[in-house]
C-alpha cells in the first residue's frame, strides 16, 4: 500500500518525544515579543498559529495573555491540552490556520517553528485579516546546529550515505540575511504589514545523545524517509557521538506590525 502522509502534519507520530526533547525558546523571546506589542495586547487575545504541543502557547500563557492555540493534529493537540489545562485564558482550536474562522481579531500572533508549514497562498492574508491594526507578528525558529565543526562533518556523511534526498539546512539565519531570504523578503514587502525588525538569540548546550537522535526523529524530513532508511541512520548516527553532542542553538525571530486599516 502508498503511504500517503502530509509532510506538515507527522509530528504527532511522536508528540511526547518531540514536547521532551525540542529545546525550549529563549525566556528573552517572549519577553520581547510581549514588550514589542501593546501592553495587555490592548485588551484582544493572542493567536498561536501551529501550537503543537504548546511549548511557546505555554511560555506565553505564563505571562498572563490569553492564548487561541490552533493545531491540525489529535496528537500534539491532545499533549498541547493536557499542557496548558491550568490557564483558564487558553483555548485549544484543533484546525488548521487554513480552516480557523475566528469571530474575531487578535492583539498577537506568534507562530514557532510551524509558520513554514502553513499554505503559502493564503499564510500572510489570514494573518493580515485575523490581526487588528497595530497588533503584532511574530515567527521564531529555533535552529539546532552541532557545535564541533568535525563531528558536524561526520554527520552530514552518515546522512549523505543514507538518506541523500535530506536537506540539512542548519545554517542560522544571520541578521544580514533576515530580510533577505524568506520568510523575511515576504514580511517586509507585504502591505499589511510595517516596522519589521529582528532579534537573534544564540546559546550553547550538550545534550545527551539519546535526545539528540530524539530530536533529529521529530524532524519531518526524517519522518517521511521508509522505515528501514531510518534505521540504518539511526544506526550510523547512534556510532558518531559519545555521551553528548555539543549544540550551538541561534533563535531567529521576525517582528512585525499589522498596519492600519
Ligand atoms: C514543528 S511543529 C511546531 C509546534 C509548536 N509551535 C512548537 O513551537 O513546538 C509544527 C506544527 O505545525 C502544525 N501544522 C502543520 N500544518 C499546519 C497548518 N496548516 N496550520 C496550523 N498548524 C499546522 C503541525 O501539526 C505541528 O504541530
Amino acid at each position: 500500500m502508498t503511504e500517503r502522509r502530509n509532510p506538515a502534519q507527522v509530528f504527532g507520530e511522536v508528540a511526547g518525544e518531540f514536547d521532551r526533547v525540542r529545546p525550549a525558546y529563549p525566556a528573552a523571546l517572549v519577553d520581547d515579543v510581549v514588550n514589542y506589542g501593546r501592553p495587555g495586547l490592548g485588551g484582544l487575545r493572542a493567536l498561536d498559529v501551529g501550537a503543537g504541543t504548546g511549548r511557546a502557547t505555554e511560555a506565553f500563557a505564563a505571562k498572563g495573555l490569553p492564548v487561541v492555540a490552533v493545531e491540525p493534529d489529535d496528537a500534539m493537540a491532545d499533549v498541547l491540552a493536557r499542557r496548558v489545562a491550568r490557564f483558564a485564558d487558553v483555548q485549544v482550536v484543533r484546525a488548521t490556520f487554513e480552516d480557523f474562522r475566528p469571530a474575531e481579531r487578535f492583539g498577537l500572533l506568534f507562530s514557532g517553528e510551524a509558520w513554514h508549514w502553513t499554505v503559502p497562498e493564503t499564510r500572510w492574508s489570514l494573518a493580515a485579516d485575523a490581526l487588528e491594526g497595530g497588533a503584532t507578528l511574530a515567527l521564531f525558529w529555533n535552529n539546532e546546529r552541532i557545535a564541533e565543526a568535525a563531528l558536524r562533518a561526520a554527520m552530514l556523511r552518515v546522512f549523505a550515505r543514507h538518506a541523500p534526498s535530506v536537506v540539512i539546512s542548519d545554517e542560522p539565519v544571520t541578521a544580514e540575511q533576515v530580510w533577505r531570504q524568506w520568510p523575511g523578503d515576504e514580511l517586509a514587502g507585504h502591505a499589511a504589514f510595517e516596522s519589521c525588525a529582528s532579534r537573534h538569540y544564540q546559546c550553547q548546550r550538550s545534550v545527551p545523545t539519546a535526545d539528540f537522535l530524539g530530536l533529529a526523529q521529530t524532524r519531518s524530513q526524517f519522518r517521511m524517509l521508509p522505515p528501514s532508511t531510518r534505521r540504518d541512520l539511526l544506526e550510523g548516527l547512534t556510532q558518531l557521538f559519545g555521551d553528548e553532542v555539543p549544540l550551538a542553538i541561534v533563535t531567529t525571530l521576525l517582528l512585525a506590525r499589522r498596519r492600519q486599516r
